[in-house]
This record gives C-alpha cells, structure tokens and sequence, in this order.
C-alpha cells in the first residue's frame, strides 16, 4: 500500500466514523476496508436500544464488501477517538476472509496518531475447520 492510498484509506474510516449511529455510548467508530481490487468498503457501528444488538463498524465493512462482490481484502483503517482494536468477535470475522491483514488504528486522542498492527498478531491461532 503506497502512501497516498494510506491516507485514502485512513480518511474513508474517518468519514465512515462521522456517519457511526452511536446514541447510546457515544463511542463512534469507523471502518474502511480496502479490497485487493482497490476499492474503498466502509461501515460504522450502529448501535440499539437493546443494547447487545449494536453492530460494530468492522463487521458492517465486512457485510458491506460482501454484498458488493469484495472478499479479498489488502488493509482495514479503524478510526476512533482511543484508537480501538477490534473487538473478538469482529477479529474472527475478519478471519474468514483473510489469514492476515494490515490493520490501521486511527486515533484522535490524546494526539492524532495512526498505529499498525496485523490480523495475525490480534488473533494468533484462530479457529479453522482445518486443524492446527
Ligand atoms: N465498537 C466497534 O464498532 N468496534 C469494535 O471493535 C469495538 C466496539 C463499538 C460498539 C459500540 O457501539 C461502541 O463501539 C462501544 O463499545
């Protein structure tokens, strides 16, 4: 990924964080997918009443990409004020998809500041049908 597309992908995660319907903890999130076609996927969290049916912006990327044909993934950006990973659950679903993946933190504070990790590094020895 050069840089220019670094800074697209991180400023798609942002956009998407700024559409993240998150009433109840007030913890936006953006997620920005970039496919291996070199297209942006973006989600949000979209969070409920009922609390534990709020969806988190990576899995609505991951939902996104699919139901527009995508499922090879090159990065993720997630933007949030913190800086977040990604939660067990979205880690697994990012898995299906793809043994590793650059994963772009994007926070806001303390100070604007973007950390790479890696799927692998997140979920080491994930669950596979295929036997360690
Ligand atoms: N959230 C995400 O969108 N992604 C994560 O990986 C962690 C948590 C959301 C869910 C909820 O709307 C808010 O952040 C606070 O937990």
């Amino acid at each position: 990924m050069d840089d220019a597309t670094r800074q697209q992908l991180i400023l798609a995660a942002q956009e998407a964080r700024a559409r993240a319907y998150a009433t109840y903890s007030d913890f936006t999130v953006g997620a920005a997918l970039l496919t291996a076609e070199g297209r942006f996927v973006r989600g949000c969290n979209v969070e409920n009443r009922s609390l534990g049916l709020t969806q988190c912006a990576e899995r609505v990327a991951v939902g996104n990409a699919v139901v527009e044909g995508y499922r090879d993934f090159q990065a993720l950006a997630i933007a949030s004020r913190t800086g977040v990973t990604p939660c067990g659950a979205c880690r697994q679903v990012l898995a299906e998809f793809c043994a590793d993946l650059p994963i772009l933190l994007v926070q806001e504070e303390p100070v604007p500041e973007t950390r790479e990790v890696s799927l692998r590094l997140l979920l080491p020895d994930r669950f596979g049908t295929d036997g360690p």
